[in-house]
């Protein structure tokens, strides 16, 4: 049987963390959408075109250095802007959606475009401040040398075109249950995450 959890949220806010968490413990597959965006936006870098970039897609691109540096971040906010890109990565996303024994999906638009049918929708939210503390940590402790301000601009630039754009807009599903993780510990905000989809389980 399959059973579908889709997370949403802003950039950095805490999604990724929590849906590894679920996907483990209810023992589901888990796609982080974000990466297959984040391979078209660094293929982008490299001088391919974006949709060639989304159409012709593999595996191996998911493994690229430098996914999670901000520069492909942007560079995913502006293909993920584009409609015949996020068509191009729509069928995979369904059919990974569709896994025999459950599946996490997070991102912008798995509640409202990629899966409307899932079993949980959760939208993860955090304080901009917050999400740029926890982004700018990682970062840093990758050895990057950015500024809390930089981290802070780019996730509100990022929020306000994956907001903004046309298709497939990031917003919360009118069936989402919302989880704001401000004040929260991780631990307590996979808790909350694993809590309601126990509920629908
Ligand atoms: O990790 P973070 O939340 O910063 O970003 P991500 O989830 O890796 O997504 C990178 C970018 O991909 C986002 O800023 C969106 O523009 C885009 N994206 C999208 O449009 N739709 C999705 N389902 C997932 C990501």
């Amino acid at each position: 049987m399959s059973f579908t959890v889709a997370i949403d949220g802003p950039a950095a806010s805490g999604k990724g963390t929590i849906s590894r968490a679920v996907a483990e413990r209810f023992g589901f597959a888990h796609l982080d959408t974000g990466l297959l965006y984040r391979a078209v936006g660094a293929r982008v870098l490299l001088g391919i075109a974006p949709i060639t970039a989304a159409q012709e897609l593999k595996a191996e691109d998911l493994d690229a250095d430098d996914l999670r540096s901000p520069e492909v971040a942007q560079s995913a906010s502006r293909v993920a802007a584009i409609p015949e890109v996020r068509q191009a990565l729509l069928d995979f996303q369904q059919a990974f959606s569709r896994r025999l024994g459950g599946a996490v999906l997070d991102g912008r638009d798995i509640g409202t475009v990629i899966c409307p049918e899932a079993e949980v929708k959760l939208f993860v939210t955090a304080s901009d401040e917050v999400r740029a503390a926890r982004r700018h940590a990682e970062l840093t402790g990758k050895g990057l040398d950015i500024t809390l301000g930089q981290v802070l601009a780019d996730l509100r630039e990022r929020d306000a075109r994956d907001a903004g754009r046309v298709d497939a807009p990031m917003m919360v599903a009118e069936d989402a249950i919302k989880i704001d993780t401000s004040e929260m510990d991780i631990d307590t905000a996979v808790e909350t995450a694993c809590a309601e989809v126990a509920k629908l389980r």
